[in-house]
């Protein structure tokens, strides 16, 4: 069954514990959460401190999203405030494998996130050094911005390279429930939802609903 993961990046900043709750109880998989440089990407969002502050609040499996430069010098720091899934981006790693390597030896699962314009087989070389990739469909740095529609051939084409490999594909940016079906068909097996969650009136019911239109 396709993983739902809430991007609190839509979510209100100052009531998050029960933003938090309200996905929760509506039976969100995992809890993906931004962090933005203001250098990979023209925005700010938040550290390690509001990490460990959410890993206290939930017993759902944060799933960091790393925009940021030089992500190796803060990976251990995420790790620590209770990230169990760590995020980087190709285009910020010269290092890649080294980058992934150094996550899995902290304990926790390696993603990659793809900018829209970059291809799967920047992967191609580190496809056993992977625990997720995080197709991006909006170029990253803002919610609530439309899906780019060339994600979908990219993530039929990231699945063919990744064979069966137990490979998590993540699927992140302008995420609806319209969406919904065609991203798992293509082989997305955890749909990132931000505004199409937290910009509801009832973010648990949106939970719900993007998992049922998925079916
Ligand atoms: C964009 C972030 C996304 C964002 C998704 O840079 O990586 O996780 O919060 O938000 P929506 O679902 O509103 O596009
Ligand atoms: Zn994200």
């Amino acid at each position: 069954m396709v993983k739902i993961a809430p991007s609190i990046l839509s979510a209100d900043f100052a009531a998050l514990g029960d933003d938090i709750e309200r996905v929760e109880g509506g039976g969100a998989d995992q809890l993906h959460v931004d962090v933005m440089d203001g250098r990979f990407v023209p925005n700010l969002t938040i550290g390690p401190v509001v990490v460990a502050a959410i890993h206290k609040r939930t017993r759902l499996p944060l799933d960091v999203h790393l925009m940021i430069v030089e992500p190796e010098r803060f990976i251990a720091e995420f790790v620590a405030a209770g990230a169990d899934m760590v995020t980087v981006h190709a285009e910020a790693c010269p290092h890649l494998s080294r980058t992934l390597a150094q996550i899995r030896e902290l304990g926790a699962k390696a993603g990659v996130a793809l900018n829209p314009s970059t291809p799967p087989d920047a992967l191609r070389y580190v496809l056993d050094d992977l625990d997720l990739v995080l197709v991006m469909s909006v170029n990253p740095g803002f919610g609530g911005q439309a899906f780019i529609p060339g994600a979908h051939r990219k993530i039929r084409e990231l699945k063919a390279l990744l064979g069966d490999r137990p490979v998590e594909v993540s699927v992140d940016g302008g995420v609806k429930a319209g969406l919904a079906k065609s991203l798992v068909q293509d082989g997305a097996t955890t749909l990132v939802a931000g505004s199409a969650i937290f910009g509801a009136a009832d973010p648990a019911a949106a939970v719900r609903a993007l998992r049922d239109a998925a079916r």
